[in-house]
């Protein structure tokens, strides 16, 4: 299985750029930019990497992005999540950058998303890797500032595809971004968000209802609600599921209560993906094992998770005929 898995090619739907900086990445950061972090090593950042919710995550995960300031720093990210791709056969990924946490800090929006972008463009070419590129609001700061941000994204429609919702769930539900979510629907963008992580279930019917999303990120508390479990795989939603992001932050007690095989099973559109993998223990490859050694799968459902990704995906339908 190990080897059928690696072999397997691979969509990533599920993967914020931030969550991709590994402490040795951290590490020379630093140093470049002359920043200060709290940490005398990479082992140290490793071993500060315990977490009991969201929040705890979020916490240490904003912090780590403060030594990413020049457009360099946003390529060499990026390219370095990229060729982790190509080692793990990912050969397609919608990636998502949080633009609030840099401009909150003075860092232009042009210098973030020219950055990922630049790098973006170079695993098309260098590594063969094709790629959509989704802008997340972050749920915790109000709605004025997606708005500003939303305006920011505007010179910038030719590199991003769509926005997303992110950050703590708890207190912050679909609702409060209801407007900026249909403003961006208006200017072209997809829709996509967090929702059903730690929050209820009734968040995933709002993010579909409300904020016009095509997808649901997490989406695995779905589960409370029987009605909305049938109208999601009548209606191929996708979620996109990140096993071991949610058995580290305890949205699951292990693996083996993770529920997302059972989802598979009922006929929904699930898929695998690593949402952090720098601050969650693994890439793609780590979490199709992770899944396949709690739940043992046949080869033809493993598989079905990446043509389920390809069905999810922002891409043409030419291009999914190619990836299938
Ligand atoms: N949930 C909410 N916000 C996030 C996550 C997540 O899993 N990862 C990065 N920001
Ligand atoms: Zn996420």
């Amino acid at each position: 299985m190990k080897e059928f898995i690696y072999g397997l090619p691979k969509v990533e739907l599920h993967l914020h750029i931030e969550g991709s900086l590994e402490p040795e990445l951290m590490f020379e950061l630093a140093q470049r930019n002359q920043v200060q972090i709290p940490y005398t090593s990479p082992q140290a950042v490793r071993d500060a990497y315990q977490f009991h919710n969201l929040q705890s995550f979020l916490d240490i995960y904003y912090q780590g992005a403060n030594v990413l300031i020049h457009e360099q720093d946003f390529f060499d990210l990026t390219w370095a999540y990229l060729l982790r791709c190509k080692e793990d056969n990912v050969v397609h990924t919608e990636i998502f950058f949080d633009p609030q946490t840099h401009t909150s800090r003075g860092i232009a929006f042009e210098t973030v998303v020219n950055g990922i972008h630049r790098a973006l463009e170079q695993g098309r070419e260098a590594l063969g890797i094709s790629s959509q590129l989704i802008m997340c609001f972050l749920r915790h700061l109000d709605e004025a500032s997606a708005f500003e941000t939303l305006a920011q994204a505007l010179p910038h429609k030719d590199k991003i595809i769509g926005v997303g919702l992110d950050s703590s769930e708890l207190g912050h539900p679909p609702e409060k971004f209801h407007q900026v979510f249909q403003q961006a629907l208006k200017e072209g963008f997809l829709t996509v968000a967090h929702a059903g992580e730690e929050g209820p279930a009734q968040n995933i019917d709002d993010a579909l209802v409300l904020l016009g999303t095509t997808r649901i990120d997490h989406g695995v508390r779905c589960v409370e609600d029987d009605d909305l479990v049938t109208r999601l795989i009548e209606a191929r939603v996708p979620l996109t599921v990140c096993p071991l992001s949610n058995t580290k932050l305890k949205v699951f007690e292990s693996m083996a209560h993770h529920n997302v095989v059972d989802l598979l099973r009922k006929g929904m559109c699930v898929t695998l993906n690593s949402d952090d993998p720098a601050y969650f223990g693994g890439y793609m490859n780590d979490n199709f094992m992770a899944v396949a050694q709690a739940h043992p799968m046949s080869r033809e459902e493993v598989a079905q998770f990446t043509l389920n990704a390809i069905e999810a995906s922002f891409i043409s339908d030419g291009e999914k005929a190619r990836l299938r």
